[in-house]
């Protein structure tokens, strides 16, 4: 989702272990050979959809003059050089991109993983009210995704598709054991799923203090929730006081401090292994202290602000590891969801973990385990030396400072969900797209360069590319919305062009003819090839192209959540949609240090410019009958 372009010019260092080759089952390997390779689009094409995407944007004389760049970069040469590199690159790998994208967008970009980075998501509200009913479900969720891994790790998981074809399904190898590891200039991340002795546990926060806890039998089997409901009330009882110093709170800083926190940190031997044991774990349970109450309106946006950063230094941001890739996130007061770090995974394996694990709470309780006395889960030791001392007041003012700059709106948007777009033969997706063009337009009277989430798991280690939702139809048609000398018929029709192009946009995308990451690439080798960087990528036009305002994605659930992130520039909004069939749960972000943007308000442009559209719709409709 995140529309990350190319920031680091540091030359590619290996990965210390990357996430592409961990060692993978025989049967999904068989699975992923025969998945296509992602091709490099023909050169030419690209540069043309380029121009195309950059008319909404820009004025027409920088266009003109961005056009003789493109141009130029075509025919000096230049442009087919690195156009070879790519192909090159592509017959020598197994996707040319994967590993680049996975270094540019994630481990090489510094800002804090809080926030910037790392997606969370809102489940529905549990009706617990105690610490009883959250132990519980926390033992329930723990044993759902015991259960999921189950199909992981038997590889009975089905493979999923998209318009027929086949999809890839490498993320769902590494969104469990694996953990995000700090290091200047460049992170890595690590994954124990395959290891020789995969792990058997997982960590669980309660109060800032960390616990193994191992949810497997000695004869491999997993513990029933009633076991680990035990094992929950042991940690909860251990860990009563909340004078801890929060050692969790060193994740949520920028990367370049924290990996400097991190190798001090790890200097004591007992502080290794107890990181150490967070980073092996399957995954973590953070057992929140309940978030302050807050109206009903507003208590979704609060749920999401805890999800994304956990609330503050005195509240749960000591209670969590930001870098490790999963954490489910279950307060006393029955808010509950999950925040994930991004680097391993987009947010569809995580929904479908969520889907699994949310349907899997609601079963009644099958077997009643026999008690056979179970050890006390460890309790990981840190040892806080000033130095530790003084790198987490650091991070906690830091991220203090983050906690208050996020503005974040949730929202069901309620009159329609998919079904209305359908009824009209429309893509929702492609409806939903408009209306935010029309939303922001009527705010800004202009148009901003807008990213949405592709997927390009049709090929091998696919991740994403980016579909331009900002069109020259988008903006003839949100242009003509308001405009009172434009009949309705004419803005319904230029409505249906707007979405049609934004549907031919999203083909061409999943099919890995879009342009962003084909431009990426370009660039990319260019740095490789040590050539001086081409003007097309120093241009104003190609750093406003690249500036997006909107940073959007559709992550569709069955269960009734949605996934939130920041926005990805000081002036923008992140937003992320789960159209239900009949309602669509909407999250808005934006900074509070940018004056100009407001995530209520666009949530509010949003819902009125759905609605305006529909009774567009309808009307027209009617006056046609
Ligand atoms: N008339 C009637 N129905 C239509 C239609 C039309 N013209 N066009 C589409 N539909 C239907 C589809 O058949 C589909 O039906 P379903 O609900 O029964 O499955 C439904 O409407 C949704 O289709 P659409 O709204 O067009 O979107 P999509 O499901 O194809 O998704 C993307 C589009 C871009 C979101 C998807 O291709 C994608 O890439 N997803 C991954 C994004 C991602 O990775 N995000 C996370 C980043 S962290």
């Amino acid at each position: 989702m995140l529309a990350f372009i190319a920031r680091s010019m540091a030359k590619p260092v290996r990965l210390v272990k990357p996430v592409s080759l961990v060692k993978l089952p025989g049967r999904y390997l068989a699975h992923q050979e025969g998945l296509p390779c992602l091709p490099v689009p023909p050169l030419q094409q690209t540069l043309d959809k380029y121009l195309l995407a950059l008319k909404p944007l820009i004025s027409q004389e920088e266009w003109s003059h961005t056009s003789e760049l493109v141009e130029d970069f075509r025919t000096s040469g230049v442009g087919e050089r690195l156009q070879k590199g790519l192909e090159r690159r592509a017959r020598k790998t197994e996707n040319w991109l994967s590993e680049w994208w996975l270094h540019t967008a994630y481990l090489e970009y510094r800002m804090p993983v809080v926030v910037h980075s790392s997606p969370g998501v809102v489940l529905p509200k549990q009706d617990f009210v105690d610490r009883q009913g959250q132990l519980r479900f926390a033992a329930k969720l723990i044993e759902g995704v015991l259960d999921f891994k189950t199909m992981i790790d038997n590889e009975t998981l089905p493979v999923e598709h998209l318009g027929g074809n086949q999809l890839c399904m490498n993320q769902y190898y590494q969104i469990l054991s694996s953990c995000r590891i700090p290091g200047q200039k460049r992170d890595s991340v690590v994954n124990y799923s395959r290891a020789s002795k995969p792990p058997t546990h997982i960590t669980v926060v309660h109060n800032f203090q960390f616990f193994e806890l191992d949810v497997y039998n000695s004869d491999g089997t997993p513990l029933t929730s009633d076991q680990i409901f035990t094992q929950l009330e042991k940690i909860w009882g251990t860990s009563l006081q909340t004078n801890k110093e929060p050692i969790g709170i060193l994740t949520t800083n920028h990367r370049n401090s924290w990996a400097k926190a991190y190798n001090n940190l790890i200097k004591d031997k007992i502080n290794k292994e107890s990181v150490r044991t967070i980073q092996k774990s399957i995954f973590t349970v953070c057992l929140d202290a309940p978030i302050p109450r807050v109206s009903d309106d507003l208590y979704k946006s609060r749920v999401a602000a805890q999800m994304l950063h956990g609330g503050g230094s005195r509240w749960n941001s000591g209670n969590r590891w930001f870098d490790k890739t999963l954490q489910f996130i279950v307060a006393e007061d029955g808010s509950c969801g999950l925040v994930y770090e991004h680097a391993p995974a987009e947010g569809p394996p995580i929904i479908a973990l969520v889907d699994h694990v949310v349907e899997y709470t609601k079963r009644p309780e099958m077997i009643r385990s026999p008690m056979i006395p179970l050890p006390l889960p460890k309790k990981l030791r840190f040892n806080i030396t000033p130095e530790v001392k003084n790198d987490i007041e650091k991070a906690k003012q830091n991220l203090n400072i983050m906690v208050h700059d996020l503005d974040v709106k949730v929202f069901v948007f309620s009159v329609f969900g998919k079904n209305f777009p359908k009824s009209e033969k429309m893509s929702p997706d492609a409806f939903i797209q408009v209306a935010l063009q029309l939303a922001y337009y009527r705010m800004y009277k202009q148009v901003c360069a807008t990213y949405e989430s592709a997927s390009l798991r049709m090929f091998r280690l696919g991740r994403t590319d980016t579909i331009r939702s900002a069109s020259i139809d988008s903006m003839n048609f949100v242009e003509s919305m308001d405009d009172p000398s434009k009949q309705n018929q004419e803005k319904v029709d230029l409505l249906r062009k707007a979405a049609q192009a934004h549907r031919a946009y999203t083909d061409t995308a999943i099919s890995g003819k879009a342009i962003d990451r084909h431009l990426l690439g370009l660039k990319l080798q260019a740095i490789e090839d040590l050539v001086s960087m081409p003007e097309v990528f120093m241009d104003t036009s190609y750093a406003v192209a690249m500036h997006f305002n909107l940073s959007t994605s559709q992550v569709p659930a069955k269960t009734d959540c949605v996934m939130c992130f920041g926005p990805v520039v000081p002036d923008g909004y992140g937003v992320c949609y789960n159209p239900m069939e009949d309602h669509i749960n909407f999250s808005v972000s934006a900074f509070n240090s940018c004056a100009e943007t407001n995530a209520a308000r666009l949530a509010h442009y949003l819902e009125r410019a759905l609605c305006d559209i529909q009774q567009l719709v309808q009307h027209t409709l009617k006056s046609k009958l």
